[in-house]
């Protein structure tokens, strides 16, 4: 399997994205949705696979330009999971925000090592979750 990262969408349509993301979200988003918040992000990196052209993995961010950013979603498909694709979008992440001050991200505990494996650090965080919008504005 050959993976090439985008850091741009230039390329990319609502088609190339493979079927299964937003694995066991129970209101996910609709496909239109996805690509609506890719393009609504300060920073993407797609994993595509090469034979495919699909787009089977990503993480995306939000920056303020000046000193915080956030990182809310970063998902591989369950067919790809494993091959080292997701400790590469954040890899790659963490390298378009280098020069921010605070970079953060929220995840269940079992993902701690996941992230330490990379730089990260553990820290305390509070959220909301408006579940009736789990599929979009
Ligand atoms: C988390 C996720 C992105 C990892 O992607 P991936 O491509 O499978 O990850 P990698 O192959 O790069 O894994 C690298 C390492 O992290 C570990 N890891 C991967 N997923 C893990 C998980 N869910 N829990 C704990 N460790 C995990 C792997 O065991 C591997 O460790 P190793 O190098 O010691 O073998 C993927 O499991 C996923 O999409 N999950 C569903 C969405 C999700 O939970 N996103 C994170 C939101 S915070």
């Amino acid at each position: 399997m050959k993976i090439r990262y985008l850091t741009t969408l230039d390329s990319i349509s609502e088609s190339d994205l493979a079927e299964g993301f937003f694995e066991g979200w129970p209101d996910p988003p609709s496909y239109p949705n996805f690509i609506r918040l890719l393009h609504g992000s300060s920073h993407v990196v797609l994993a595509v696979e090469e034979s495919s052209g699909k787009v089977v993995g990503f993480i995306n961010a939000l920056s303020d330009g000046v000193l915080s950013a956030y990182i809310p979603l970063l998902e591989v498909i369950p067919m790809y999971q494993g091959n080292g694709i997701g400790q590469e979008l954040v890899r790659r992440m963490l390298e378009l925000l280098n020069g921010h001050y605070m970079i953060d991200l929220m995840c269940d505990a079992e993902l701690g090592g996941f992230y330490e494996k990379i730089g990260m650090h553990p820290s305390g965080g509070m959220i909301l979750r408006n579940y009736k919008n789990q599929s979009g504005m």
